[in-house]
């Protein structure tokens, strides 16, 4: 019971990864705030993890709004007073398109939650944690933060975006009892990788599998458990790291 009374933060908290992190972080005694766009799907998630009436907030929020995100900072502090950890994750992947192609309309639907979302959230928690001088931060970048990948030049850059915000945040409260990390996954078991599936066609996944040297996509537990470690005091001295979490693909040339 690791996290015993502890107060963790989750956005996308009903998706692949963000809920595979509530459940280890649920399992080890914390009260979660799960954010999402669905208040029905947050709820049914709660329920699944065993959260009792009271230990928990499911919120809805659409985090490319500042108010919305001011808002859910506010009611988790207002129900339990403080956060302890949070895992700034909500994220979308936007069409795919080569960049010649890509529209105004799909860049800025993606940096709104992937770059704006992200920052906002830093924001507003990072005011919460100053005045605590204590707390955890991990943001979901990819591999997409670190590389290029072709007909993904939105997503991409707005990855790139979050492990700058995460480098510069962390830097900013080191000395302020707040460490800021952030998870680079490669392909993942979610909801997203089935949607640029898709797109990319017939034989898509078996081509994304061949790029990763372990020959898979990573379990949203996997992800999870770095997040776990990242929040957790085993990791008292690991600040503005950028970790990479895909199968030995960024050791490729
Ligand atoms: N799946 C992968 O292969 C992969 C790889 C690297 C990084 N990531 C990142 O991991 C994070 C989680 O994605 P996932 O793979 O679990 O996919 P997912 O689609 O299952 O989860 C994404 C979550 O973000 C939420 N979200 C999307 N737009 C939102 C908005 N405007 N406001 C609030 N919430 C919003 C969704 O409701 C969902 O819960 C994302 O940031 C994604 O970019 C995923």
């Amino acid at each position: 019971m690791e996290f015993a009374g502890k107060v963790v933060l989750i956005t996308g908290g009903s998706g692949g990864i963000g809920s595979a992190a509530a459940k280890i972080f649920a399992e080890n005694g914390a009260r979660l705030v799960l954010v999402g766009t669905s208040k029905e799907k947050t709820e049914v998630k709660a329920k699944e993890l065993g959260l009792k009436d009271g230990e928990y907030l499911a919120l809805v929020a659409d985090v490319s709004r500042e108010e919305d995100v001011k808002a859910y900072v506010e009611a988790t502090v207002e129900k339990f007073g403080r956060i302890d950890v949070f895992f700034n994750n909500a994220g979308l992947e936007g069409s795919v398109a080569r960049t010649a192609e890509i529209t105004s309309e799909n860049m800025q639907k993606v940096y709104g939650v992937n770059l704006m979302g992200v920052h906002y959230g830093l924001k507003h928690v990072l005011k919460v944690m100053l005045k605590q001088k204590n707390g955890s931060i991990i943001n979901t970048a990819s591999l997409a933060g670190l590389r290029g990948f072709p007909g993904m030049g939105a997503y991409v850059a707005s990855k790139h975006a979050v492990v700058g915000l995460t480098r510069s945040a962390a830097l900013e409260v080191a000395l302020e009892g707040i460490r800021v990390n952030a998870v680079c996954p490669a392909p993942v078991e979610t909801r997203m990788m089935e949607s640029i599936e898709k797109v990319f066609g017939e034989g898509a996944r078996e081509s994304f599998e061949k790029g990763v040297p372990m020959n898979r996509y990573a379990k949203p537990e996997e992800i999870a458990q770095l997040v776990y470690f990242l929040a957790s005091d085993k990791a008292s001295f690991i600040t503005g790291g950028i970790y990479t979490i895909d199968g030995g693909q960024s050791a490729k040339s």
